[in-house]
């Protein structure tokens, strides 16, 4: 089969969040199953390294239609990993100066883009049997498929799929962008409205033959009013073609035995190399010295629907039971400030970066003894199980994909992964924080083989290509 991945961004290229390591690390999956995969990204000039665009090579060029205009783009081409990567290029549209998205014409970039997707498929004639589009930014090219595209020479029996990441952010515009802007014809309003404005989400659910998420814990949330920031109505309609499969990690980038980001290498073997990395990330965030306390990692967006609420609230309590707290991320100014704040009431136990610098987040899954992700909603969640890589024992709310990869230690017996708490409730997240402090002090072997049976679990993309393979096989009639 040959697939067309479709993506706003993709490691190692361009990334701002989870989306950019699941398409930078299950399209070389697929391709290790022996299928043809194709990767299309926009060519995001400033951000791509200068290093990494020697290797990229121009091809072509042809015209877009956005609306009534005419747009440039540019195709480049490179090949890794046994991917072939597709960029297109518009230095307008894609050669920003502040992060990939945040623009006030980000509907009209992604629409040019969606509707070059297509461009580029029948100008290369690339024949693909499945196109899989993820997040809103991509939603429109399933319609644009079915609008222009569907009966043209060469571009019949392509199956399309939608892979939703995040349901909060939908790309919902005024319906007067409709046909000035995206060039979709009044007729299809009924496909492209939703709640009086035009929703790029909800319309890629509709025409889209197939609707995936990221974990089958969130297929089923996001039928739900509190889960589904108002698409529930419409994904109620589409139970039929929704599913959900959960996402791996690539176990190569995230191995603490090769990690040239860590200062001491380990494995679930020897995990002497793990002490070193908490001594050393202790002195590295000024919290070094002292005792053996316990270090909860966390690394974040800082956003409402992480779970930021719980920490403010229960946050003396956590560093009451004798923890070490050490926070990297940035986001709204209400946790920032709570957590600058919180450095300067415990300056030897709370250390926060504001920012995000993957090598540090490295340093911290490596060093930390315990990642806290009590999140009110979680589509996968990858923190969770690059932590587990690295010998650091989740601490999570049971909702979506934390649900879905790790069971809790205790309940009903000793097999699970981490600690789990249930409601989006302060104290039955301190519980869960006590439960683990709790076995970190009193009893060093279980924590030892809880530690190490994290290490051993396996979160490849091996188990995940293949049921992606089977659904577009499905689709094929193969
Ligand atoms: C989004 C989700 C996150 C998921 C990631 C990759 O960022 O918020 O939970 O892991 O996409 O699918």
């Amino acid at each position: 089969m040959k697939i067309l991945y479709v993506s706003s961004e993709a490691q190692p290229f361009a990334a701002s969040g989870g989306l950019a390591d699941v398409a930078g690390s299950l399209p070389k999956a697929l391709a290790e199953e022996g299928q043809e995969c194709i990767v299309v990204l926009p060519y995001y000039v400033n951000t791509i390294k200068e290093s990494q665009k020697e290797n990229i090579r121009y091809v072509d060029n042809f015209y877009v239609s956005v609306g009534w205009r005419a747009q440039y783009c540019g195709v480049f081409q490179t090949e890794l990993n046994g991917v072939t990567y597709y960029f297109l290029d518009n230095e307008y549209y894609f050669k920003r100066d502040f992060g990939l998205y945040g623009y006030y014409d980000d509907g009209e970039r992604f629409a040019f883009f969606s509707r070059a997707v297509m461009e580029l498929v029948q100008k290369f004639n690339l024949r693909p049997d499945i196109i899989n589009a993820n997040d809103w930014q991509c939603a429109l090219i399933p319609v644009y498929y079915n609008l222009y595209y569907r009966n043209q020479y060469n571009m019949q029996n392509i199956h399309t799929v939608f892979t939703i990441h995040n349901i909060q952010y939908q790309g919902r515009y005024g319906l007067e962008m409709m046909e000035e802007i995206l060039g979709i014809p009044k007729y299809y309003t009924s496909v492209m409205e939703y709640d009086h404005d035009v929703n790029f989400m909800k319309a890629a659910i509709e025409v889209s033959e197939k609707v995936t998420t990221v974990s089958p814990t969130y297929a089923q949330e996001i039928m739900d009013p509190w889960f589904a920031h108002g698409l529930d109505r419409i994904l109620k309609t589409k139970t039929y073609k929704t599913c959900g499969f959960l996402n791996g990690i690539d176990q190569d980038m995230y191995n603490p035995e090769s990690d040239a980001d860590i200062p001491a290498k380990f494995s679930a073997k020897n995990k002497s190399g793990k002490k070193t990395c908490k001594q050393k990330l202790l002195e590295e965030v000024g919290l070094g010295g002292g005792d053996d306390a316990p270090v909860i990692g966390l690394v974040s967006r800082l956003v409402e629907h992480k779970g930021f609420d719980l920490v403010k609230c229960a946050f003396d309590e956590m560093v009451g039971l004798g923890c070490k707290i050490v926070i990297l991320g940035s986001g709204e100014a209400q946790y920032e400030n709570f957590f600058h704040e919180m450095h300067y009431r415990y300056p030897d136990k709370v250390s926060f970066t504001c920012g995000y610098i993957p090598a540090l987040a490295k340093k911290i899954y490596a060093g930390a003894d315990m990642f806290l992700m009590p999140s009110k909603s979680e589509p996968c969640g990858l923190a969770q199980m690059i932590s587990l890589r690295y010998g650091t024992v989740p601490i999570v709310r049971a909702t979506g994909g934390l649900k879905d990869s790790i069971r809790d230690y205790g309940e009903p017996d000793d097999s699970g992964l981490g600690f789990t708490f249930q409601s989006y409730n302060a104290l039955d997240m301190l519980g869960a924080v006590r439960r683990a402090t709790e076995l970190y002090y009193n009893d060093k072997r279980k924590w030892g083989a809880l530690v190490t049976k994290g290490m051993k679990a396996d979160f490849s993309w091996n188990r995940s290509a293949k049921l992606y393979i089977g659904l577009y096989k499905e689709l094929c009639g193969q």
